[in-house]
């Protein structure tokens, strides 16, 4: 165990966790911001999507001792209300279908607008390696447009 200082959704969370617990974990189960998903744990289908430092990371495979001082952004705290444009783009929509992927889905969309504010459809078929299993990728596809400046 060791005692680690956190900094999520712009908020202090002091843990005391194994360094080589997942991050997805601490978030889930320690912390108790669930809106981040378990997929599959060995970072392929990205359900588990958060921001670290501001980059899109799949959280089932990051140690938290491998966090250090950086930032964590989960779905809870990409925006007060709801509000951030990908998250309208996302209602205006309609992606979801049943939902279980769409916050990793956001997460990712929403890093890739960052770097990309005008993404190519190469640009989103490269970021958004994110599974499916409903196959909404169109409409994933249409809200990331719609978003993009
Ligand atoms: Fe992390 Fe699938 S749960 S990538």
């Amino acid at each position: 165990m060791a005692a680690f200082s956190l900094t999520i959704n712009n908020k202090k969370h002091d843990v005391d966790v194994d360094p080589q617990m997942p991050l997805l974990w601490v978030l889930r189960d320690v912390i108790g911001l669930t809106g981040t998903k378990f997929g599959c744990g060995i970072a392929q289908c990205g359900a588990c999507t958060v921001h670290v430092g501001g980059n899109a990371v799949r959280s089932c495979t990051l140690p938290v001792g491998n966090v250090g001082q950086e930032k964590v952004t989960t779905i809870e705290g990409l925006s007060e209300k709801g509000d951030h444009p990908v998250q309208k783009a996302w209602e205006e929509t309609d992606v979801p279908q049943c939902g279980y992927c769409q916050s990793g889905q956001i997460m990712a969309a929403a890093a890739l607008l960052k770097s990309h504010p005008a993404p190519s459809d190469e640009d989103i078929h490269n970021a958004m390696t994110n599974i499916c299993r409903c196959a909404t990728y169109n409409r994933i596809k249409k809200a990331i447009k719609l978003a993009s400046t």
